[in-house]
């Protein structure tokens, strides 16, 4: 392992499970989490608020550049606490309409360019844990350790439907599994930082896997790769 910070990537399409086994991996190694998925929401919610229409490019990068935002660890190894202008959004951020907009922001390059090193100061010792669509391939493209995690269409429909269940959104599964797939070509086919996985990267399909044989594979690499 060399001296500079170990950062381990974990990217993917939404609902394959990054954030659960992100959140578990730096839980258990002590290490910072970036949700880089939440950057591109908190910049959708913050355009709606300050009426930044989404197709108002210097509008939105300006934004993205001082938009006033904190992340606030969960000591116990949940999700971190989201908050935008001293307001606690992390609800808010987690909804479906957030997510496609945080989806058509983030396909604009001058907006990812602004966000490019807010993301990178990220990466502190004892080191991160990234998840999201470019972590392995473009943010952290020299990072020791590179996971690409996927599961099927449907297991992650599936799994969003269960996420939103309680929050109001009542899609049906057949209406969410249809904007998933909307969602995932919308971040597929874009020109800049397309989701896609790094050469260098261990795909780890969850289709069938419990999150916990998830944990393991990936931890089993990380000890491989980083001796930890
Ligand atoms: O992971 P998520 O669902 O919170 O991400 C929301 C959107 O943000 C996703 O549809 C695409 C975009 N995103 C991105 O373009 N690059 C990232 N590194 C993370 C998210």
């Amino acid at each position: 392992m060399s001296d500079k910070v170990p950062v381990i990537t974990v990217d993917g399409p939404g609902g394959a499970g990054k954030g659960t086994l992100s959140q578990m991996l730096a839980t258990d190694l002590g290490f910072h989490y970036l949700d880089s998925g939440a950057l591109y929401r908190l910049l959708a919610l913050a355009a709606k608020r300050h009426k930044v229409s989404l197709d108002n490019v210097e509008g939105l990068t300006v934004l993205a550049g001082h938009m006033d935002i904190t992340f606030e660890m969960d000591p116990e190894g949940g999700r971190p606490t989201v908050v935008l202008e001293s307001e606690d959004v992390s609800s808010l951020v987690r909804s479906e309409e957030i997510g496609k907009d945080a989806s058509i922001v983030a396909a604009i390059p001058e907006v990812r360019q602004a966000l490019l090193q807010r993301q990178q100061a990220f990466a502190q010792a004892p080191g991160l844990v990234a998840d999201g669509r470019d972590m392995g391939t473009v943010v952290f493209a020299n990072a020791e350790v590179k996971i690409f995690l996927t599961a099927s269409p449907g297991e992650r429909a599936k799994r969003r439907h269960k996420q939103l269940i309680g929050k109001e959104e009542n899609d049906s599964l057949a209406a969410l599994a249809n904007k998933v797939r909307q969602r995932d070509e919308r971040d597929e086919r874009r020109l800049v930082s397309p989701l896609r996985s790094a050469d260098d990267a261990l795909t780890l399909d969850s289709t069938e896997l419990s999150i916990s044989e998830v944990f393991a594979q990936a931890r089993t690499l990380i000890r491989d790769k980083l001796s930890l």
